[in-house]
């Protein structure tokens, strides 16, 4: 594929989610969701509470960008939606971002990523740390506005297990990409310059996800793809606001 097509090329170009079978196989869940966990990434060690998403490689094509300034976050006003555990809100700390915002469905998410950022980063001058529980933005004020965000979102297509904590996890599917994208533009929430970074492989719906995006005025292009040799694509899409009328 071009890795410099926008538009109706992209979406051309962007593969069909894989057979469904497939992709229910690729997305077992590995049956300790409910239990506690350790995740240790560049020196720092995370307790991972029952119910919150344990990073994986895809999380962490996000958390090394960041962390090294790829996704750029110093001085910028950030926001990690879904930010689960908060690795994303720990690198973005440490980077020297402005404001932090971590939002997550899941409060014990959002408290978890709270209790890091406070022990890995703790107070800075110049940066704050903003826990924001709820659905999506929901949990941001109303004037918020961010220069950067980031989402690894849980867009596989199909239902991978009746486990409501897997699936909020994994598997809500396209729609709640439709949302993320309806509710950034109807708050005019990202910055006129800002981007917005979301990673998503072909066990989702790419095509509709990219659409909805554009039908919501953000022009995508693809920042980087990965093939993991089992079929599996991973693309993480870089959005911009293709009319710049906010500030
Ligand atoms: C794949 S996990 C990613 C977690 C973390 N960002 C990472 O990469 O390791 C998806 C996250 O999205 C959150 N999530 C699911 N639905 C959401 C919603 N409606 N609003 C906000 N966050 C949501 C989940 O609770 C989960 O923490």
């Amino acid at each position: 594929m071009d890795p410099t097509a926008t538009g109706p090329d992209l979406l051309r170009q962007l593969p069909p989610p894989l057979p469904a079978d497939r992709i229910i196989a690729l997305n077992q869940p590995k049956g300790d969701l409910h239990s506690t966990r350790t995740y240790e990434w560049n020196g720092w060690t995370f307790d991972v509470p029952p119910g919150v998403f344990l990073p994986g490689w895809t999380s962490r094509l996000i958390h090394e960008r960041l962390l090294d300034g790829r996704i750029e976050t110093r001085g910028l006003r950030y926001g990690a939606m879904g930010a689960g555990l908060g690795v994303e809100a720990v690198a973005a700390g440490a980077r020297g971002a402005r404001e932090i915002y971590a939002m997550d469905v899941h409060a014990e998410s959002v408290a978890a990523a709270a209790r890091h950022y406070a022990r890995l980063v703790g107070e800075r001058p110049g940066t704050a740390f903003l826990p924001a529980a709820g659905d999506l933005f929901e949990g941001l004020p109303a004037d918020a506005r961010l220069d950067v965000v980031t989402f690894n979102p849980p867009a596989v297509s199909r239902t991978v297990s009746a486990d409501p904590d897997v699936v909020r996890n994994t598997c809500v599917g396209a729609p709640l990409l439709a949302r993320f994208f309806a509710q950034l533009a109807e708050r005019e929430l990202l910055a006129s310059d800002g981007a917005v970074y979301v990673i998503v492989s072909n066990t989702a719906d790419l095509r509709t996800i990219v659409r909805d995006a554009q039908d919501r005025g953000f022009t995508p292009s693809v920042e980087y793809v990965r093939d993991w040799r089992d079929g599996v694509l991973t693309f993480l899409f870089k959005f911009q606001l293709t009319r710049g009328d906010l500030s």
